[in-house]
């Protein structure tokens, strides 16, 4: 306890536990008054001056301060400033023998609740006390009444806030599943319109190609209804919005609440948002609302944002995929090159394979997508001998038993190859199976009819015919017609018989092209 400090408990146990802290100089006065509350029940603590009261307010817990005002130092107005300032919860009452009408307004202004104009009555300091003791218990209740309210508020405000958050993370994740799974540019196009239509409640969308290379907006994807453009008018107003957003690189929303710019005519509510890639416009989404009531708002404009964002990734990770398939193809035709220059009977032979293949697939009306398959298999049918020893492979003469079963394994060791670069599951199929012949006799797993894949079958018959009419180190090549002539002869046993009818149909109307020079012109 500081010095000059006096605090005694009352005597009269738990009729009241408040602290009333007493403050004059006078130290008749503080006897007296700490006398009688102590009686009244309540702890006392006194102080002489307005230092020892405001050090005491640092360490104590006080609920009602009675303040002389002249008193040496900080005076009892000083005092009440001090105590509205630290917690204007403690009521503070004055007490001075010199009442005037500047004093009164300048207490009252600092906070202070009651008045006394000495000499006071101990009774009616009591009932002073009583009074603002109850006013004050009503005031923290408002206090703790009001910050519930204010909590309860802000919380349902950081309920809103969660709900929109959550809500905001589902669309965001809704958006980034969207164009995660795509496997080509067209598709990103397409499914931005298409889901920033069902996103926004745009009533029709489209994406435009602009950009250094495209210098007017070109539509290359369209969703919902037609944009009603007004005319050649309306389109050129759309057009320079577009051309405005591909300028500048951002956003617009645009409706008549957004008078800044006029909207085109038969549009009520229009936005527009760039997909940059690498910090280069490439192209702008498009989405209009024609009638109705709704409006694009803040929110359908970041989410459109969003999109174009994430479709711009989409098209970088395609095209970083596509260079880096395409690499692949140029190193494995790099390597079947490599391979068939050691030889110089076999230079090209892998082309004209592949063309013969792709001839004969065509007249079978194979898909476009076999057609591709049947291409990469072509080409690789062969990078198995990349395995094989140069002296094997090479030789001029007759194999023995022991080399042909060398030889034999390329198939499989070109579909391993393959088959480790993760991808290219059907074209390893058909490198595994280009040596099966159609009656089981083929290797290396001795496969018959349709247990070979169809498009192995017609690369079999295009790579026998190939062979047979070039040279060899161990033999020379055979003329067109013989080498048909064996192919027909095959057909039931080496060959598929329906491939080597195709074959020959082909054949007989000339389109299986006549080879100068060692080479095949392509198909
Ligand atoms: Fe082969």
């Amino acid at each position: 306890m500081k010095p000059g400090l006096i605090r005694k408990k009352g005597s009269m146990l738990n009729r009241k536990t408040e602290t009333i802290l007493f403050v004059d100089d006078e130290t008749d006065i503080l006897a007296l008054a700490d006398e009688y509350f102590r009686h009244k029940g309540y702890q006392v603590v006194t102080a002489s001056n307005g230092f020892q009261a405001a050090e005491i307010l640092k360490s104590e817990k006080i609920d009602c301060c009675f303040t002389d005002i002249n008193m040496p130092g900080m005076d009892g107005l000083e005092l009440a400033e001090y105590v509205r300032e630290t917690d204007n919860t403690i009521p503070v009452i004055v007490m001075t023998g010199y009442p005037s009408l500047d004093i009164t307004i300048h207490t009252l202004k600092n906070g202070v609740v009651d008045f006394l104009i000495k000499p006071i009555s101990l009774n009616q300091m009591e009932l002073c006390l009583r009074r603002v003791l109850r006013e004050r218990e009503l005031f923290v209740e408002n206090i703790i009444l009001k910050k519930e309210v204010e909590s309860k508020a802000r919380l349902e405000v950081l309920n809103r806030e969660l709900l929109y958050k959550v809500e905001e993370l589902d669309i965001l994740n809704k958006i980034m599943r969207h164009f995660t799974s795509i496997d080509s540019s067209f598709d990103i196009f397409k499914r931005l319109v298409e889901f920033s239509l069902e996103l926004s409640g745009a009533q029709g969308t489209k994406f435009y190609v602009i950009n250094d290379t495209v210098q007017r907006p070109f539509a290359v994807a369209v969703s919902g209804r037609e944009c009603p453009d007004g005319g050649s008018d309306g389109s050129k107003a759309v057009n320079s919005l577009i051309m405005e957003v591909a300028a500048d690189g951002l956003p617009l929303l645009i409706d008549e609440n957004n008078g800044v710019r006029g909207l085109p005519r038969g549009i009520l509510s229009l936005l527009l948002a760039p997909l940059k890639i690498r910090d280069k416009v490439f192209g702008v989404l498009m989405a209009g609302i024609h009638e109705g009531s709704a409006r694009f708002n803040a929110k359908d404009l970041f989410y459109m944002s969003f999109m174009t964002q994430n479709a711009a990734h989409a098209i970088e990770n395609l095209a970083l995929y596509e260079n880096i398939y395409q690499n692949l193809f140029a190193t494995l035709y790099g390597f079947v090159r490599a391979l068939e220059f050691r030889d110089a009977y076999t230079k090209q032979h892998s082309i004209r394979v592949t063309n013969l293949s792709i001839l004969i697939g065509r007249e079978l009306g194979c898909a476009a997508e076999e057609l591709d398959i049947l291409s990469v298999a072509s080409r690789l049918h062969d990078i198995g001998k990349i395995g094989i020893r140069d002296d094997i492979l090479l030789k001029p003469g007759q194999l023995t038993e022991v080399e042909f079963q060398k030889v034999r394994e390329h198939p499989d060791i070109g579909a391993d190859i393959v088959g480790k670069l993760g991808m290219w599951g059907r074209e390893q199929q058909i490198i595994r199976c280009h040596h099966e012949r159609f009656d089981g006799s083929g290797y290396p797993r001795g496969l018959r009819h349709d247990k070979i894949p169809q498009l192995a079958r017609i690369l079999f018959v295009a790579d026998a015919f190939d062979a047979m009419t070039s040279d060899r180190a161990y033999r020379k090549k055979i003329n067109l017609d013989s080498a048909l002539q064996i192919l027909q002869d095959g057909a039931g046993t080496q060959f598929d018989p329906q491939i080597v009818k195709v074959f020959t149909s082909l054949y007989r109307k000339g389109v299986i092209p006549q080879r100068e020079a060692g080479t095949f012109p392509p198909p």
